[in-house]
């Protein structure tokens, strides 16, 4: 599990807002690239050039006519000097064609990209969940009294009625046990869940919603768990917290529960190993003080450090 989501980071990292490829020579009559990216997720289309002085605009061809992009609705980013062209959550208003143009430095001359953007509304193969409208990291109003909507909406893929697809929330309560329950089973009125699906069930969504909200709350967790019999990202959990500021942090938990249980065996033997070897380092020392040789002595130390670095490298995801 540790090791999938290892390649993904490091999938993401080298992919997000790169310039891989400079200075491309192609002209208005060559076909635009087809790029293909699924509803709700992240696309980026790339004019890169050695060149950051370079203008570079970016067109959409909308009703007959290319209409200049900006970043003044939030829909589109621009990085790396207008180069890439990013949308976070492409829906199917974003289909079509866009072109990038940019001026060649010292010449009157411009160089032209196009691309043909399609939305896939649903993979044949179900991948998923993923979090597509996660909860909201801006201020949201947590207030003593009022009401408040946590949103949360998952991709699972293609998708029938019937398929085994979840999307709960979990109340982490103060008893001393420390278990995440279901929000049902919490006995608590003011916690409301509507669970809704959309694009043919690839797409679903549990908003919690808290009404009057009390000091209980700010001490709670709140926990989106969305889930598929996947093998591989199967599972997505999303913890929230209330602050009474108005503050409301998502952090997405990137255990798993197999990783935890893992981790856990892991440390418990590292733990024992290390007992053990002391116990015996002890006794040694002990029963042959008369005879002890330098290389027991020694050993132990090392084999502890060893141990605690195996120890600490589990932690580093
Ligand atoms: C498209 O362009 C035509 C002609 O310029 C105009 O009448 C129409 O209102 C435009 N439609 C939209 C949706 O902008
Ligand atoms: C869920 O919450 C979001 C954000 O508050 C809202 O836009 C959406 O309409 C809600 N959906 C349902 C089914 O309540």
């Amino acid at each position: 599990m540790k090791y999938f989501q290892a390649i993904l980071w490091v999938t993401i990292l080298t992919t997000v807002n790169t310039c891989s490829e400079y200075d491309f020579q192609v002209n208005e009559d060559t076909d635009a690239i087809k790029e293909y990216v699924r509803y709700g997720h992240y696309i980026e289309l790339k004019c890169c050039s050695r060149d950051t002085t370079v203008e570079v605009t970016w067109y959409k061809w909308d009703n007959d006519t290319w209409v200049t992009l900006d970043s003044s609705s939030g829909e589109y980013q621009f990085h790396h000097h207008r180069q890439v062209l990013s949308i976070n959550s492409a829906s199917f208003d974003d289909e079509g064609l866009y072109k990038c143009s940019k001026g060649i430095s010292g010449t009157s001359l411009l160089s032209n990209r196009q691309f043909d953007v399609q939305v896939i509304p649903c993979d044949t193969l179900a991948r998923g969940p993923f979090p597509i409208a996660p909860l909201s990291c801006s201020k949201t109003d947590a207030k003593i009294g009022y009401s408040l909507t946590l949103p949360c909406t998952g991709y699972f893929g293609c998708g029938e009625k019937d398929d085994m697809r979840l999307v709960t929330w979990l109340v982490s309560p103060l008893d001393k046990d420390n278990m995440w329950k279901p929000v049902s089973e919490i006995n608590d009125e003011r916690y409301v869940t509507t669970t809704f699906s959309r694009e043919g069930y690839s797409v679903l969504g549990s908003n919690l919603t808290i009404h009057r909200v009390q000091e209980i709350d700010f001490n709670r967790k709140f926990m989106c768990v969305l889930a598929s019999p996947q093998m591989i990202d199967g599972q997505t959990k999303l913890v929230v917290e209330l602050k009474n500021d108005g503050d409301v942090s998502l952090q997405k938990a990137v255990l798993s529960p197999q990783t935890l249980v893992i981790l856990v065996t892991v440390v418990t033997v590292l733990i024992f190993i290390s007992i053990v070897i002391s116990a015996l380092a002890i006794y040694k020392t002990m029963t042959f003080k008369q005879t002890r040789s330098k290389r027991t002595i020694s050993r132990s130390p090392i084999c502890l450090r060893a141990l605690k670095d195996s120890e600490n490298k589990e932690f580093d995801v």
